[in-house]
């Protein structure tokens, strides 16, 4: 089954290279994305019919029953270029690796880290931008940025003390109000032509997240006013400003390594998988996003962020700082012994360590390596894995993504946790947001898997005994 799916991502990227290729440098140069994507879709969807035509009707390997009962793990049933993950060596965006994306996509003046501008253009393409095509995407975002007024309201009248997620998902929601998509829809347009305000929608949608978030925060922590987007900066520069951290610029680094590597995690991840699935049913952007929103907001997936901080500082508050790796074994140790899990650690796809924390802790040991969390956090490094392995359940015993972002965004004063899975949801946003425009440039069809019940189960496996 694994040589079936190289094969066919083999194909897929032959057939990209060649597209590529058939456009001069100099035109592709001076493309915007939109003009761009348009070039592109053509030759896909003769791609994918070519696949389908070739293959469409063989088998892609076994489904277990135990697939049917656990949460469809490994079950092969989607399909989304823009990123792939290996169980050993993690994510690849269009192939590309998180350390091959730091190199070869275009940075701000003076940065270090990818623009998350040129990652989008990357996942949307296939293609590395040139820092002018970034520059312009840049400020076409924040041409779009600004909220309609009632939204902004929706948001001032959120109680406080409702989870940022919960207010974020509604703001995104109430967007839909704007729709490209749904009013074409409206008006008879034809399939062919559903991917022009599926981008439109997707390039709003990502334009008013800074905007969304910055209120929220102020709203909810600061109480600061909010600055009007600067067009000159870059999308993380001004998500930076509305938070209160623009003048700080390794934070603003940090935002624009963050967004990058949060962005997309191959199709299956509870958030990408459920935008695409309401999306699947036609549902414009901004609703397929907000569903996306809310899987994204529980504890087993971008929740963890914020679960893996309190569980630090609780530590913290038990054995004390600079405490002993036999202190911090037994915190771990009761931990499991109470039911819970080890936030940050574990993974239903990943088998080592996530490049993804390994990209924040090279980012850490640059710019924080002194910083007592960030030491703890090493010292965990140590001590959970063998403890995971020896209590013998989890198949993952490494750190994933969650275990090191909100040391980071603490250390520069970002210090309210409840607020960290906002920034994880901007930036899934760019993932999403690709899908959604790829599906519906390819007419992907409404998803509808068969379910069973228990004693079909039963009745199939007693009939065949
Ligand atoms: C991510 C996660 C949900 C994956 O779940 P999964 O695919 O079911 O993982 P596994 O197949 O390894 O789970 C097998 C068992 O190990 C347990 N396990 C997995 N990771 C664990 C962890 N970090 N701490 C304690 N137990 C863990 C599971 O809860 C499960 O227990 P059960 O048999 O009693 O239900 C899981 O590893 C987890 O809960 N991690 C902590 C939360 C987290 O960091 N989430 C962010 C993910 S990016």
């Amino acid at each position: 089954m694994a040589s079936t799916t190289r094969s066919v991502l083999k194909a897929s990227r032959a057939a990209q290279f060649a597209r590529a290729k058939s456009f001069s440098s100099s035109a592709v140069k001076n493309t915007s994305l939109k003009e761009r994507l348009a070039q592109l879709i053509p030759a896909e969807i003769e791609n994918v019919k070519a696949i389908r035509a070739a293959h469409g009707k063989k088998s892609f390997g076994p489904v277990l029953v135990d697939q049917l009962y656990g949460g469809m793990r490994g079950l092969p049933a989607l399909i989304w270029d823009g990123s792939v993950l290996d169980a050993e060596e993690g994510i690849r965006f269009r192939g590309k690796t998180i350390p091959e994306c730091q190199n070869l996509l275009p940075k701000a003046p003076g940065g270090q880290e990818p623009l998350p501008e040129s990652l989008f253009w990357l996942l949307v393409t296939g293609e590395v931008p040139t820092q002018e095509q970034v520059t312009e995407l840049s400020k076409d975002w924040a041409a779009r940025a600004a909220l309609p007024d009632f939204v902004e309201e929706i948001l001032d009248r959120c109680p406080p003390t409702l989870h940022p997620m919960s207010q974020f998902s509604l703001a995104v929601t109430a967007l839909n109000h704007n729709s490209a998509f749904a009013k074409a829809y409206q008006d008879g347009i034809s399939k062919k032509e559903y991917w022009g305000p599926t981008f439109e929608d997707c390039m709003d949608l990502i334009a008013k997240l800074p905007n969304i978030a910055g209120r929220i925060y102020q709203n909810v922590f600061g109480q600061r006013k909010l600055p009007a987007i600067d067009p000159a900066k870059d999308y993380s520069h001004n998500l930076a400003t509305l938070l209160g951290f623009g003048d700080n610029a390794a934070f603003v680094e940090l935002l624009r390594l963050y967004i990058t590597i949060h962005s997309d995690h191959e199709g299956g991840n509870v958030s990408a998988h459920t935008g695409k699935l309401v999306g699947s049913a036609l549902s414009d952007p901004f609703l397929a996003f907000s569903a996306s929103l809310n899987g994204l907001a529980g504890p087993l997936h971008g929740l963890a962020n914020q679960e893996v901080l309190i569980w630090l500082r609780k530590m913290q508050s038990k054995i004390g700082e600079n405490a002993s790796d036999e202190a911090v074994k037994e915190y771990v140790w009761s931990t499991l012994k109470g039911g819970q899990v080890v936030p940050g650690y574990g993974h239903a796809v990943l088998r080592k360590t996530d490049p993804r924390y390994t990209a924040q802790r090279e980012f850490a040991l640059k710019h924080l390596p002194d910083d007592p969390l960030f030491k703890l956090v090493g010292q965990i490094y140590n001590v959970v894995p063998d403890i995971l392995l020896e209590a013998g359940k989890a198949k993952n015993p490494w750190p994933n993504v969650d275990a090191h972002s909100g040391v980071l965004l603490t250390h520069y004063g970002l210090h309210q946790m409840q607020f960290y899975t906002v920034l994880f949801g901007v930036s899934r946003a760019f993932g999403v947001a690709a899908q959604l425009i790829w599906d519906r440039a390819l007419g992907a069809p409404l998803e509808r898997p068969k379910s069973y019940s228990s004693s079909a189960i039963e009745k199939i496996f007693k009939d065949k005994q």
